[in-house]
This record gives structure tokens, C-alpha cells and sequence, in this order.
């Protein structure tokens, strides 16, 4: 008789076979759809190729994409777009920056309020900014008033970013937190936006996707993880005076731009809605937007609220606040409990039915589910995120149909992933989903060159290079 653990083992093989299987069907499905797009490289599809821009490298957020990708969806792939353009997912904003530079009018909805102080920041430096302004800003960098400055204002931490500075920095900063108090709002935001942008250099932490990174002079370390070493600390005065002249000089030179397609009008307005999507999209109206530009976060596990946690707790995050963001942020850590989609909005029934319905999905899904039970997995909460991370995407793809106008396009960035030695190919079954919700699949372009998997999953069950695309569907 075989044993349990035998039996186990083959079903798991049977069930990546057949995973194997309906991913070849749905990969030839849309065959004529994939197209490897000689425009898009590593550089275009994230933050890198905004890493000398004015403006968009104030803070650098690994996760954006860049300005040019937005300029080439929106105004070169297929023509100038009609309308207004809606990014669901907004980051730190470059779809909104972007598309506002060459004359088209945008919304965003961003849950992180560390993306929200940044594009509101941002929407102030580079719009309302007056040379009283200017003048009281070079007077922070040259008389540095903070140094001097009595009152210390502290900063609240959660346990993971405590003793996250030197302690010099720490009183560098509650000075700086102190004298900013004097200034008029404004300046007080872009002085705040200027110490958010500094907050990793000057710590002892390195965002590593998953969680903060400690380097060894802290004094903290991961239980099991080497002692690591992020090079040279930087000391707060140097780093904020460094920040705010460069945002003092992109400012002052932002009449020229330089941007991948020349500014062809005034910049048009910007409206960021401040919360999850889940909860606004439903209340936007049916067939008004001209585009759909965005990044999702990818099932790949990453957590904002930790990545971002010195960042939040500058915000005055508490531990609790941070705790109910990461719960309310579309699923994609282990730690994301099952959200009532029903609940958020009664009408979504078949945007999770076309979720259930979709063969490949829910293959993976029983895998991982089979995984689970069999104890291969590095943790048991996989399946569920999984789970969740397309149900909560299928709800939003319905949404996205529903406010779009009538052949108006949604492009999405995203990365395939790797669970328990199993590819799931994010792009094919997104795509299929939107179809089933009204969307034709009019490309699914991929960018060149392959990522490749965690060192857990290439040790356990060898290489297999995931694709990283950019999705075009049209609203029938
Ligand atoms: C890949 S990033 C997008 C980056 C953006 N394209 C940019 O260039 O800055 C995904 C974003 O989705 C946000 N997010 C996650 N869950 C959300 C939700 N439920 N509602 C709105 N935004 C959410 C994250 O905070 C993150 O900023």
C-alpha cells in the first residue's frame, strides 16, 4: 500500500501537470495577443527610468513605474487618449504627473498615506510655490535653523522601527520636526516631504521588499539571517540639505522639463481620492474615464506597510493604524485576512464568480490548498492570499470596465509569480478574467529579458524565469 506520504507526492505531481497543462492552453489562447515589446525594458517599467527625472526622483519609491511608460501608453501607443485618465493604484503618482504634463486631466486613488503626502507634496513644490517661498526655503538650506533650534518635537515608533537612527540623527530630527513648526503649512509640507525622502538614508534599515533590512551597527538582526552591512549612514544635515536643494532646483527649473514627449499644454488638474480602492471605485461614474493606467501590487508578498514603516510612523502612524492598513491593502502578504468583498459592495458577485470560474486559477488554487495539507509549504497563509489577490483584482478589473468609456484602454504592469514549484501566470489569468468582464485582450506585451525567482524556490524546485507584462485591454 502506498503511503500517506507517497500518495501526497502524486497527487502534487498530478496537479502540476495539469497546471502545466491549462497554463499551455491558456498561453496558446492568447498567442497572438503576447508580444515582446522592443519599448519596454526593466529601466521603463519601474522606478529607474525616473531616477534622474526632476521631480520624480524626490522620493524614490521602488515600486513606481516611470513617467516615459505612462507618455508612451497615453499619448504614443495608440495616439492621444479622450478624457480622463484613472490610476487605482497610484503610488506616488506618475501616471497623475505624467499624464497631467501632456494636457490630460487625472484621478488617482492611493491607500498608502505615504503616496498621498508625496503627491500632495509634490502638487504644492510644483504648482503653488511662491518666491516668498523659494526665498524661505534657500533660507533653510543656508542657515540650517534647525541646529540651533530649543524644542525637540519626537516622532512615534512601532516595535519594528525602533532604534531605527543614530541617536545624534534622532536629535536631529526632533529639532528639525521642531523649527519646521514655525513655517507656514506649505513650507511646513515640502520640509516634512523633504525628511520623508532622507528617512532610509539616514537609518539603519535598507527596504528589502518584505520587510526592513537591519544593518548589523543597530543592533538588531533577523533571527537565522547574516549580519548586513548598508555602507555609509548618512548624517541628517548633509542629507536634508542635500534633498531640499535638489528640490529647490527642479522647481526652479521646472518650466523645461525634459520629458520623453515635449509638454504639449498646460498641466491639467490632478484629484487624488485618499483610501482603498475596494471602497471608492464602486462610487465613480459609470463610463467617464478615457483611460486606465496603472500597477497593482503584485501577489509576490511584499508588504508596503512594513517596507514603509519609518515612513508611516514619521506620518504619526500608530501600531494599530499600520496594522488596519495592512489588512485593508489589496492582499498580497501572507498576513492578509479574507476581506467580505460581498460586504464592500453587494453588486461584485459576478467579478468573484468570474475568479472562480476560471479553470487555471482555480487549479493553483486547489494546489496550494493540496500543498497546504501535505506541509509543503513555507507558509500556510499562501493559498490564501492567492486566493484573495485575484477575487480582489477580478473585482476591481469589473470596476475598471464599468468606468471606462466604450473602447477606452486599461494598461497594467505586473509580475508572474512562484508558489510551492508552481508558476501562476498572473497575465493570462488577469487577462481571462477580463474578458469574462467585458474587456477584449488586445495585447499583452512583455518585457524583454526575465525575472527570476526567490533563492527559496529556485533551491527547492530549480529556475523558471517569470515574465513581467504590460496589459492592454479594450472595453467592448
Ligand atoms: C505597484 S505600486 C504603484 C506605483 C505607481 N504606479 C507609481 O508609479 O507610483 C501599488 C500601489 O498600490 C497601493 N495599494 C495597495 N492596496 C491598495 C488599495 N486597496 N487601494 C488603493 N491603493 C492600494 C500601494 O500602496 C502601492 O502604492
Amino acid at each position: 500500500m502506498p503511503s500517506k506520504n507517497n500518495e501526497f507526492q502524486s497527487e502534487s505531481a498530478e496537479f502540476r501537470e495539469k497546471i502545466t497543462a491549462l497554463d499551455a492552453k491558456l498561453h496558446e489562447d492568447f498567442n497572438a495577443q503576447f508580444v515582446v515589446s522592443p519599448f519596454l525594458s526593466r529601466k521603463t517599467v519601474s522606478f529607474q527610468g525616473n531616477k534622474d527625472k526632476p521631480a520624480y526622483s524626490w522620493y524614490k519609491y521602488k515600486e513606481a513605474f516611470s513617467a516615459g511608460l505612462v507618455e508612451y501608453f497615453l499619448c504614443g501607443y495608440a495616439g492621444p487618449i479622450s478624457g480622463k485618465v484613472l490610476d487605482p493604484f497610484a503610488g506616488i503618482g506618475t501616471t497623475l504627473f505624467a499624464a497631467s504634463a501632456q494636457g490630460i486631466s487625472a484621478d488617482g486613488i492611493e491607500l498608502l498615506p505615504i503616496g498621498q503626502e508625496i503627491i500632495h507634496a509634490r502638487l504644492l513644490a510644483e504648482r503653488e510655490m511662491t518666491s516668498e517661498d523659494i526665498t524661505k526655503l534657500e533660507h533653510w538650506i543656508t542657515s540650517v535653523p534647525w541646529k540651533q533650534y530649543p524644542e525637540r518635537v519626537p516622532f512615534s515608533t512601532i516595535r519594528i522601527t525602533e532604534n531605527a537612527y543614530p541617536p545624534e540623527t534622532v536629535e536631529a530630527i526632533e529639532k528639525y520636526r521642531g523649527a519646521l513648526r514655525q513655517e507656514s503649512e506649505k513650507i511646513q509640507t515640502i520640509l516634512q516631504f523633504a525628511l520623508l525622502c532622507i528617512l532610509e538614508g539616514i537609518s539603519y534599515t535598507r527596504k528589502d521588499g518584505q520587510y526592513l533590512r537591519w544593518d548589523a551597527r543597530s543592533g538588531k538582526r533577523r533571527p537565522g539571517t547574516k549580519a548586513f552591512n548598508k555602507g555609509k549612514i548618512l548624517p541628517f544635515d548633509a542629507a536634508i540639505t542635500a534633498k531640499l536643494k535638489e528640490i529647490l532646483s527642479d522647481i526652479r527649473h521646472a518650466e523645461t522639463p525634459p520629458t520623453l514627449f515635449p509638454m504639449k499644454q498646460t498641466a491639467k488638474e490632478i484629484r487624488l481620492f485618499k483610501g482603498s480602492c475596494l471602497e471608492i471605485l464602486q462610487n465613480l461614474e459609470t463610463a467617464s474615464y478615457g483611460a486606465v493606467m496603472t500597477s497593482p501590487p503584485y501577489c509576490n508578498r511584499y508588504d508596503y506597510t512594513r517596507t514603509y514603516a519609518l515612513e508611516l510612523t514619521m506620518l504619526g502612524l500608530t501600531q494599530a493604524e499600520v496594522s488596519n492598513l495592512r489588512q485593508e491593502m489589496l492582499s498580497c502578504t501572507v498576513e492578509n485576512r479574507e476581506k467580505d468583498l460581498l460586504k464592500i459592495c453587494p453588486q461584485w458577485a459576478p467579478f468573484i464568480e468570474a475568479a472562480d470560474q476560471q479553470k487555471l486559477l482555480q487549479t493553483v488554487n486547489a494546489y496550494l490548498e493540496h500543498e497546504r495539507v501535505s506541509g509543503n509549504l513555507n507558509n500556510t497563509s499562501i493559498p490564501r492570499m492567492v486566493r484573495g489577490y485575484f477575487s480582489e483584482m477580478a473585482c476591481v478589473i469589473g470596476e475598471c470596465a464599468r468606468i471606462l468609456k466604450p473602447n477606452a484602454r486599461l494598461f497594467m504592469v505586473n509580475d508572474n509569480v512562484r508558489y510551492a514549484g508552481v508558476s501562476i501566470s498572473v497575465d493570462t489569468i488577469l487577462s481571462d478574467i477580463a474578458r469574462t468582464l467585458g474587456f477584449e485582450v488586445e495585447n499583452i506585451l512583455v518585457v524583454p529579458g526575465k525575472k527570476g525567482n526567490s533563492s527559496q524556490q529556485m533551491g527547492m524546485y530549480g529556475r523558471a524565469p517569470l515574465r513581467k507584462c504590460v496589459y492592454v485591454w479594450r472595453k467592448r
